[in-house]
């Protein structure tokens, strides 16, 4: 056979497929399976916005081809969202554009800016997305350590010279996923500081950054003085408003690479579907309540589940962003033997660390987007049911 390309052939298999096929064995032998690998939000997208989209998909012009760059009524409400949220002032037109989904932008701006060979420096461990797109394009990743140690934010010095010369792009993520990490802006100035000495861009994915609790309030790295001059910003409305399935998200900052990234974009996609780029409009424009709200549910879920891991004796800081609980796996286990355990004496699914890099072996992810009635059920069958090896 002459397929699949190389590109796609280096492309690691599926690293969940190991537990699915235990979970497919599990559920046909009658057990109850509670998914907490998952991070689709359980919580419903709110009525305003499913109903103004069924208004725009009333309107003829609207089903026509979208623009390339997005509609002007929802980059103006991310220019607006970002001046509200962070003080942030953005052109419309030349520093916002929309995307399929963030995870679409994060997937073309690999190509945007690397050419084969070169490198991108990720964070490890990270959603996944960032190092298989440069595995697509042909290009080398070095991963960047987070651990306990260092907050989960990288050692900049600690990358080798080298390759910092053949370096083309960073990405970073806070609030994190898996880590569920979150920073204050001094962290982004030090980046923008790094990045400009070494002229290296940086894509920073907030997709997060509206999930926050208490008095947390997530920075844009647009907040940092001559940010604009190497970074870009993901954002995406999949968390914040429970949209995931409306692939709805955008990008900001730098022009040169967001016009880039456009002439990319307009030779492979044609843009999103104009009523679900208004209703996302409408979204960043309405009463923000339901916002606070699902935070405060998420919140009550990371209470119920750090209490529950804390009577089997795992101890993790309350994290102030996202709906994961990234937690340290008992002594002697690794991660995929702690995750298969758990699953066979309570039925709940968890994920090994690994899945999201290698640094991510010693611990596991919890995701806290399922009812909360099925959280608390896994909370009850960890406590009761989880017996640790001592040896
Ligand atoms: C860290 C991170 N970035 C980006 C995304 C992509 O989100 P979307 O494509 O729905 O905007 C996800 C989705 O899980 C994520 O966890």
């Amino acid at each position: 056979m002459n397929f699949p390309s190389d590109r796609v052939g280096q492309i690691p298999p599926y690293l969940f497929a190991e537990i699915n096929k235990k979970k497919a064995e599990m559920i046909k032998s009658g057990i109850d399976i509670i998914d907490l690998g998952i991070g689709d939000p359980d919580l419903p997208t709110p009525k305003h916005i499913i109903e103004k989209l069924a208004e725009e998909a009333q309107i003829p012009k609207n089903l026509k081809y979208p623009s390339f760059v997005g509609c002007s009524e929802f980059k103006q409400a991310v220019a607006d969202f970002y001046l509200r949220q962070f003080g942030v002032e953005l052109d419309p037109e030349t520093e916002v554009l929309a995307l399929i989904g963030s995870k679409e932008g994060i997937a073309h701006i690999v190509p945007t800016l690397i050419d084969p060979g070169d490198y991108v420096l990720i964070p490890d461990p990270s959603y996944p997305v960032y190092r298989m797109a440069t595995l697509l394009a042909n290009g080398q990743y070095y991963n960047m350590p987070l651990t306990k140690e260092n907050h989960f934010q990288p050692d900049f010095e600690d990358i080798p010279k080298e390759i910092l010369k053949c370096s083309k792009l960073m990405f970073l993520n806070y609030p994190g996923n898996p880590t569920a990490a979150t920073v204050d802006l001094p962290f982004f100035k030090e980046a923008i500081d790094f990045a400009r000495k070494h002229l290296i861009p940086i894509a920073h994915d907030s997709a997060y950054n509206m999930v926050t609790f208490d008095s947390y309030k997530a920075p844009s790295i647009l907040q940092v003085e001559g940010a604009k001059e190497i970074a870009v910003e993901f954002g995406s409305l999949s968390k914040t408003y429970s949209m995931t399935g409306f692939r709805i998200g955008y990008v900001v900052g730098n022009r040169e690479i967001i016009k880039a990234l456009s002439i990319l974009k307009s030779n492979t996609d044609t843009g999103q579907f104009t009523p679900i780029q208004k209703a996302a409009a409408f979204a960043l424009n309405s009463d923000q309540s339901c916002v606070a709200e699902y935070n405060r549910i998420y919140k009550d879920r990371m209470t119920a589940m750090l209490n529950g891991l804390q009577s089997i004796g795992i101890e993790v800081e309350p994290p102030k962003g996202s709906f994961f609980i990234w937690a340290p796996v008992p002594n002697r286990y690794t991660s995929a033997e702690f995750v298969t355990s758990v699953l066979e004496q309570t039925g709940v699914i968890i994920t090994p660390g690994t899945a999201f890099g290698p640094s991510g072996e010693g611990y596991f992810r919890v995701s806290l987007s399922v009812a909360s009635d099925r959280l608390n059920a896994a909370v009850n069958r960890i406590k009761e049911k989880v017996k640790i090896a001592i040896n």
